[in-house]
C-alpha cells in the first residue's frame, strides 16, 4: 500500500502542478497522470497496467499512455547501470544466474531461458530473440499472484536460468528463491535467502515481499517427490563413518540440472573422474573419499560446456552446503575438497597427494574432449605414468575393487 500512496501522491503533485505551468507544464501533467494510474495498479496488485506481452514488448498504446513515465524510468535505469558497480549478474548453483535486466551483449554466455520479471520495460530484442525467453511480469517492489507463481516455475524447462528484474534485487530475490523452494534445492527459507545474498548481496527484498515467501513457504514445505533408494549402504547420509555415495550422487544430479548424457563435463565425466582417482590412489596414498567427492562436485556446477570461469568454485560452495546435511567431513579434509574443486582449472601442479591426485584423475579423462593428457600437466608420479601410456585402461583393474564397494557410486 505504502507504494500506492507515494505513486498516487507524487502523482496527484505533478498534475497539480503541470496544470499550473504554463509551456511545458502539460509534460509534467501527463507524468503526474502516469504515476495516478500506477499507483492504483499498486492498490490492486495489477502487473499487467503496463500491458507487457509475453513476447516481452510494450504495445504502442503503453508507449503512447505512458511516454513520460516510460522515458523517466529508461533513464535512471540506464543512470543506475553506468553509476551502480554492482555486477550485471551473478550465478547461483545449479545453472541458476540472477541479475539485473541486462542489455543483449551482457547476457552471460550459455543461458538456455531469460525469466524476465519487469512489468515496466521492454525486453532489449537480442534477449527477446535469443534464448527461450519467458516473461513473468511484477510491479517494482511488489508481489506477484501466488496461484501463477508456482504453475509458471513448474512450466520452467530445464537448462540454465537467468532470472533479473530491473536491478536485480527485490523482486529476483523473491522469485528465485521461490525456485529454489519449488526444485527443493533448498530446504529452508533462510537457506535459500543466504545462498542469494552469498551471490549477490544486493539482492534483499522489502517486507512485503518477506512475507510473501513466508506465507507461500514458511509452513510446510511443498511436497517433495520420494528419494530414489539406490543404495545398498546405510541409510543415514550424515553418519560420520561412510558416505552414502549413491544417495549422495541421486541428489547432486537431480539437484545440479542440466547435466544430460551428451556433455563432456556430465556425470559420466564425473564417474570417470572417480574411477581414474581410485586408480591413482592406490599408489599416491590420496584420501579416497575426499577423491570421491571431488569427483562427483567439481564440474557439478557447470552452466556450460564452454568457458565457465569459477565453476570451481561454486562447486566447493556447494559441496559445503550440503556438508553436515548430506554427508560429513572433518575440516582439514574439507580444505582438501574445497581447495581442489576451487582450483581444479587454474591450479597447474600441486605437491599434496590427494589434491594431485583429483587434478590428475580430472585430467587423465581429456580424451573425452579429443585431447591427449600431457604428462606435463600432471602432479602425481603414477599420472603422469598414465599420460606416457596414453590410455588407462590397462590399470582399470585397480579401481574395481572400491566399485564394488557398497556405497560406492553406480
Ligand atoms: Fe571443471
Ligand atoms: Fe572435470
Amino acid at each position: 500500500m505504502k507504494y500506492a500512496l507515494l505513486n498516487s501522491l507524487l502523482g496527484s503533485i505533478m498534475l497539480v502542478y503541470g496544470i499550473g505551468l504554463t509551456g511545458a507544464g502539460w509534460l509534467l501533467a501527463w507524468l503526474g497522470i502516469g504515476f495516478l494510474i500506477i499507483g492504483i495498479a499498486y492498490a490492486r496488485r495489477k502487473a499487467a497496467v503496463f500491458g507487457k506481452r509475453s513476447d516481452g514488448t510494450l504495445p504502442l498504446w503503453s508507449w503512447a499512455a505512458f511516454l513520460p513515465l516510460h522515458l523517466y524510468t529508461l533513464a535512471v535505469w540506464h543512470l543506475i547501470r553506468l553509476l551502480s558497480g554492482e555486477s550485471a549478474s551473478d550465478s547461483l548453483r545449479g545453472g541458476i544466474v540472477i541479475g539485473r535486466r541486462v542489455l543483449g551483449h551482457e547476457l552471460p554466455y550459455g543461458i538456455a531461458t531469460v525469466v524476465d520479471l519487469t512489468a515496466e520495460f521492454q525486453e532489449p530484442a537480442r534477449l527477446r530473440s535469443g534464448p527461450s525467453y519467458r516473461s513473468f511480469p511484477i510491479l517494482d517492489a511488489s508481489v506477484p499472484d501466488s496461484d501463477i507463481l508456482r504453475p509458471f516455475i513448474a512450466s520452467l524447462p530445464a537448462g540454465p536460468l537467468y532470472i533479473h528484474c530491473a536491478q536485480g534485487h527485490g523482486r529476483t530475490a523473491l522469485f528465485t528463491i521461490a525456485l529454489l523452494m519449488e526444485r527443493h534445492h533448498c530446504q529452508t527459507l533462510d537457506e535459500a535467502q543466504a545462498m542469494i545474498l552469498q551471490s549477490r548481496p544486493g539482492a534483499r527484498m522489502n517486507r512485503q515481499q518477506q512475507a510473501f515467501l513466508q506465507g507461500l513457504y514458511g509452513g510446510d514445505r511443498p511436497e517433495k517427490p520420494a528419494p530414489e533408494r539406490t543404495s545398498q549402504g546405510p541409510d543415514d547420509l550424515t553418519t560420520n563413518t561412510s558416505i552414502n555415495f549413491p544417495k549422495l550422487w541421486s541428489h547432486v544430479i537431480t539437484a545440479c540440472p542440466p547435466h544430460d548424457s551428451f556433455s563432456i563435463h556430465g556425470p559420466d565425466h564425473w564417474r570417470r573422474v572417480e574411477r581414474n582417482a581410485l586408480i591413482l590412489a592406490t599408489r599416491t596414498g590420496a584420501k579416497i573419499h575426499v577423491v570421491r567427492l571431488f569427483a562427483l562436485f567439481h564440474d557439478c556446477c557447470r552452466l556450460h560446456d564452454g568457458w565457465d570461469p569459477g565453476h570451481g568454485k561454486e562447486g566447493a560452495k556447494y559441496a559445503a552446503s550440503l556438508r553436515g546435511q548430506m554427508f560429513h567431513l572433518s575440516d582439514e579434509d574439507f580444505d582438501l575438497l574445497s581447495y581442489a574443486c576451487e582450483w581444479h582449472t587454474e591450479g597447474k601442479h600441486n605437491a599434496d597427494p590427494t589434491i594431485g591426485t583429483c587434478w590428475d584423475a580430472d585430467r587423465l579423462d581429456l580424451g573425452r574432449a579429443g585431447m591427449i593428457p600431457n604428462p606435463a600437466y600432471m602432479s602425481t608420479e603414477f599420472g603422469r605414468e598414465i599420460a606416457d601410456h596414453g590410455v588407462i585402461h590397462p590399470w582399470v583393474h585397480l579401481a574395481e575393487s572400491h566399485q564394488n564397494e557398497p556405497g560406492t557410486a553406480p
